[in-house]
């Protein structure tokens, strides 16, 4: 079997974290669709580290970690992460597979990106201009290049081939490349010979294998579902598919064989980037949660937005995902509030409540209808127990456990790997 751990809301939950605090239960921890846009953090021993492409089993020994074929890889990245993880001596060209079919991210990818929003003025994404939605659009227009060509005699010709057609679009846009690709390639193609000494091979037998030979296997999301190519807040999403079939096809697994699906959330909504976000809080109480959270991207730096926890986005992910279980993320960030608030409807324009994911969210405006909670105002520090949790937080939880209809197995309390409350939930 193999389980997946995902994240349900805007990206950012804490799933790295999570993957860590897991990882000693797995033999194999994979990641299946995104590239450097995602910005994974682990806190452990008073260390802090960010992964983007590496999966976040990697700390932990004798764990094998595939970059899968869902993946798209930028090749400078990669090597800039390696060369970052030389002080932990790690085994890591036993420990790291990378799947030859993964897509390569090359340097006017980033630039398209960049042209790309730029083109868009005010309507832009907020990409993370890592070049991802060019690279998955070559993919999918079957002219991408992938892991498996670098060990091709013709890899030069390829890359120019592609580079060709990415230009004719930077100079339609009067996008200048001339002065930066140079030092880019120049980096680039180091990069991809430092990938050499890498395992490259097909991974979807790496990963049956692992199954078939009763091995555990834990697949790593990144992104969440709300920004998923199919069902995320369109257009304002990121390329790929972040959902749990999304591991089926960036494996190469068959849908029989998932097992638990861990859904990620915080206890609160974040999201970098343009797009809807009905609970965001533009106050104080925004500032407040930002400040305290330290919400600011992993990736790019930039200040999260900010806002109460949304229950219909949260239901609509675990719908579409088939999650078995909770992981509930940063409630010490909530410690601070005398009330804490939940959206459990929305109302729409013409006064109806619902609470389903309106197909128009980008257009039409809808204003959520909160429950309020008492704040437990209590440091949470060095609570590891759910019976040591104060009543007012242990009340958040049943009500959200009971709107849900899923157990709530973790409360995470802090960045570092300890500090996570485990509890088997039983939920009548
Ligand atoms: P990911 O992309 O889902 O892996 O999440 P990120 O690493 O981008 O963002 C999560 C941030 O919250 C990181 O800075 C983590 O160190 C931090 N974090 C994780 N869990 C907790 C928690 O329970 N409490 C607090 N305060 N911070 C946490
Ligand atoms: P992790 O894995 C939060 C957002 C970007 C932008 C949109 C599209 O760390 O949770 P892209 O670069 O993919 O074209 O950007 O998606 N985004 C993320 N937001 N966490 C992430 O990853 C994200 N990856 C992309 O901010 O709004
Ligand atoms: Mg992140």
């Amino acid at each position: 079997m193999i389980d997946v751990l995902l994240g349900l809301q805007w990206g950012d939950e804490g799933k790295g974290k999570i993957v860590d605090v897991l990882a000693p239960q797995y033999q194999v921890v994979a990641r299946f669709q995104g590239g450097p846009n995602a910005g994974h953090t682990l806190e452990f021993n008073g260390l802090k580290h960010v992964l983007h492409q590496i999966p976040s089993g990697i700390f932990r020994n004798d764990i094998l970690n595939i970059i899968g074929n869902g993946v798209v890889l930028d090749p400078i990245v990669f090597k800039k992460e390696i060369d970052g993880l030389a002080k932990f001596n790690l085994a890591l060209t036993a420990n790291l597979q990378i799947s030859r079919k993964a897509s390569i991210i090359i340097p006017t990818h980033r630039l398209l990106d960049a042209a790309y929003e730029q083109a868009k003025g005010d309507s832009k994404i907020g990409s993370t201009l890592r070049g991802i939605g060019p690279t998955y659009q070559d993919k999918v227009a079957r002219q991408g290049l992938r892991v498996g060509d670098i060990l091709s005699p013709n890899f030069q010709e390829k890359y120019n081939k592609l580079v060709a057609i990415h230009k004719v679009i930077l100079d339609q846009n009067n996008f200048d490349h001339a002065s930066v690709l140079p030092q880019a390639e120049t980096e680039f193609f180091g990069a991809v010979e430092f990938m050499k000494q890498f395992q490259l091979n097909d991974s979807e037998y790496a990963v049956n294998e692992a199954i078939q030979s009763g091995k555990k296997v834990l697949a790593e999301g990144a992104q969440g579902s709300l920004l998923d190519i199919d069902f995320g807040s369109y257009p304002f999403v990121t390329s790929s598919s972040t959902m749990t079939a999304g591991a089926c096809t960036g494996l190469g697994v068959a849908p029989g064989q998932i097992g638990e699906v861990y859904g990620i959330f915080k206890a609160y909504c974040t999201r970098v980037g343009s797009g809807p976000f009905p609970t965001e809080l533009l106050d104080e109480t925004g500032e407040q949660m930002r400040q305290e959270g330290r919400e600011f991207g992993s990736t790019t730096g930039r200040p999260r937005r900010c806002g109460w926890l949304d229950l219909p986005a949260l239901k609509y992910a675990i719908m579409i995902n088939g999650v078995t279980q909770l992981v509930m993320m940063k409630v010490d960030v909530l410690n601070i509030f005398d009330e804490i608030k939940v959206c459990t409807h929305y109302e729409l324009p013409n006064g109806d409540m619902t609470e389903k994911m309106p197909y128009d969210l980008c257009d039409t405006p809808v204003k959520p209808v909160y429950q309020s909670f008492a704040g437990w105002k209590t440091d949470l520090t060095d609570i590891r127990s759910f019976a040591d949790v104060p009543p007012e937080l242990a009340t958040y939880v049943y009500f959200l456990e009971d709107t849900l209809g899923l157990p709530i197995n973790f409360i995470s309390t802090s960045p570092d790997r300890e500090a996570i409350i485990h509890r088997q939930a039983v939920i009548a």
